[in-house]
């Protein structure tokens, strides 16, 4: 029998995605389904029921056709409201909490066969729910308890699993084994997730979709843009790569970006529209008004080249895809993606947008990267922002000042890069303030600028924490920004956490 996925039923946990990334960690394929797809599905190996916010016990809450679960004759899994649907079909009931239970809680294992095989007897989960799992049928068997001896794990039978607990997250400190026994050791038949495979599938699929019409596609130099293109590139298909030069770009940056192409072989079309871009910012100082102006200049930048366009791509990626989606997802709308505004949509409606990475998560888009040969540099570099130095200036935007920033910025990513710690930052910038103070330079008295530098980790800029960086990689990167760029006679570090501080300054 051919190997199979594992299909993730999503009922509404701001979790269910991270279910399908761990599973593909482990090395298999994972999808993530509306539960009304069940029925649709066409190969699962397995089938995850995700938790939700809903309770079970609510008027419509989401439901499983049980019968249709159970024919496919695969290894099912319930977390959390997944769990609880399962045990209601298997004859038990649920309580309904008065508090939600949420944050760490410490798991009990009462049996280590199948699921918890090699699991330490106590460990650390993470919960998050207030209904709880009753009057089990007498078929069920408790394999795992919470410390007050609350059954949160159930077995119904040899492929039927309940975990009251997210082992999705990091949180949950042996939820990953947990996961991985599940897919290994309940008899699952399932295909292995193989990049090179994968990549292979893709450009067939490219080619087929794009026949022979003209493809656009926006370069920035980051990684998404660059790996799509490179992939088109690769896939013959016709293709043309716009590079919009905003003026608000990092250092070189438009030559960085030309060289990298021409490293990978792809051409591409530079716009250099920076007087525009500053044309339009002068005198502007008020942050909304400079986040306008930048995006719908660009906008409209790009569509005098992408005019009467066949076929517009995008990187879009899963995570973008799964925010964005409404129709069939039970997970209340949380933001509109950019890929994802009117104009976009009404081409999608039309058929002319390609998203080939729409299935990946930026680690796999950095796989598939590499096997497209595409430099480790490339496809490691931190995130930059849509706007630019724009958000990294405050107040007014002039030449002098983006000029400023960008020398400032580029010998603190140097720095950062010379000593290690690139790769060890998230994100990581010099930040241009609106003022002056004053300082001596030789014999007189200087009234200079502030430069402000920000390093910080984090996993997907929701949150994130400043960088503890060695104060000797802070002092080289002061003393070269204080002696080699011009008007600036002051450099400050950023310990500022996400929230309340943003990452940008604008
Ligand atoms: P904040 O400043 O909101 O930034 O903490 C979170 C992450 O988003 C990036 N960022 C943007 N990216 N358009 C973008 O494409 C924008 O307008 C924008 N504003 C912030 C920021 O660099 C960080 O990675």
């Amino acid at each position: 029998m051919t190997a199979q996925e594992v299909a993730v039923l999503d009922y509404g946990s701001q979790y269910s995605q991270l279910i399908v990334r761990r599973v593909r960690e482990l090395g298999f394929v994972s999808h993530l389904y509306p539960p009304a797809e069940l029925p649709n599905l066409q190969n699962p190996g397995a089938i995850i029921l995700s938790g939700g916010p809903r309770s079970t016990s609510e008027k419509d809450a989401p439901d499983v056709d049980y019968d249709k679960l159970m024919s496919f004759g695969v290894p099912v899994l319930g977390v959390c409201y997944g769990m609880q649907l399962l045990n209601i079909k298997h004859g038990g009931t649920v309580k309904p909490g008065v508090t939600r239970e949420y944050g760490p809680a410490k798991l009990v294992v009462t049996d280590h066969a199948d699921l918890f095989n090699g699991i330490s007897h106590e460990s650390q989960v993470w919960m998050s729910h207030s209904d709880t799992c009753a009057n089990l049928a007498s078929t069920t068997q408790v394999i795992a308890t919470n410390e007050d001896a609350v059954p949160v794990a159930l077995k119904w039978s040899d492929r039927c699993w309940g975990i009251q607990f997210h082992p999705e997250v990091t949180h949950s400190h042996e939820g990953t084994a947990i996961l991985r026994n599940f897919l290994t050791r309940s008899g699952a038949n399932l295909a292995k997730f193989d990049i090179q495979a994968f990549k292979s599938q893709m450009i067939e699929r490219i080619k087929a979709e794009v026949g022979s019409r003209e493809v656009i596609c926006g370069v920035s130099g980051g990684v998404d843009s660059t790996v799509l293109a490179v992939l088109l590139a690769k896939a013959g298909v016709k293709v043309r790569c716009i590079f919009i030069d905003t003026g608000l770009m990092r250092l070189n940056e438009g030559v960085e970006v030309k060289e990298l192409f021409e490293e990978v072989g792809v051409p591409i079309e530079q716009i250099d529209a920076s007087e525009t871009f500053l044309g339009a910012l002068k005198g502007v100082t008020d942050p909304e008004q400079k986040r306008r102006i930048i995006g719908t200049l660009f906008v409209e930048e790009f569509w005098k080249v992408a005019d009467n366009v066949e076929l517009l791509a995008q990187g879009t990626l899963y995570p973008d895809v799964i925010e964005s989606a409404t129709s069939g997802s039970i997970a209340s709308k949380i933001k509109t993606h950019h890929n994802r505004v009117d104009r976009i949509m009404e081409l999608k409606e039309q058929g002319k947008v390609l998203e080939p990475l729409a299935e990946l998560f930026k680690d796999e888009v950095r796989d598939l990267g590499a096997s497209l040969g595409i430099p480790h540099r490339a496809l490691w570099r931190h995130p930059f922002p849509g706007p630019g130095l724009a958000v990294r200036i405050p107040g007014e935007i002039t030449p002098e000042r983006v000029l400023t920033t960008q020398q400032a910025d580029a010998i603190f990513i140097a720095e950062l890069r010379r000593s290690g710690w690139y790769e060890q930052t998230w994100q990581a910038y010099a930040a241009l303030l609106p003022v002056k103070t004053v300082g001596v330079k030789g014999d007189e008295r200087s009234y200079e600028q502030a430069i402000s530098l920000r390093a910080v980790i984090s996993e997907d800029a929701m949150t994130a924490d400043w960088v503890e960086l060695p104060y000797g990689v802070l002092r080289n990167a002061s003393n070269k920004i204080l002696n080699s760029v011009k008007g600036v006679n002051r450099v400050l570090y950023d310990i500022s956490t996400k929230p309340p501080a943003s990452i940008e300054w604008e």
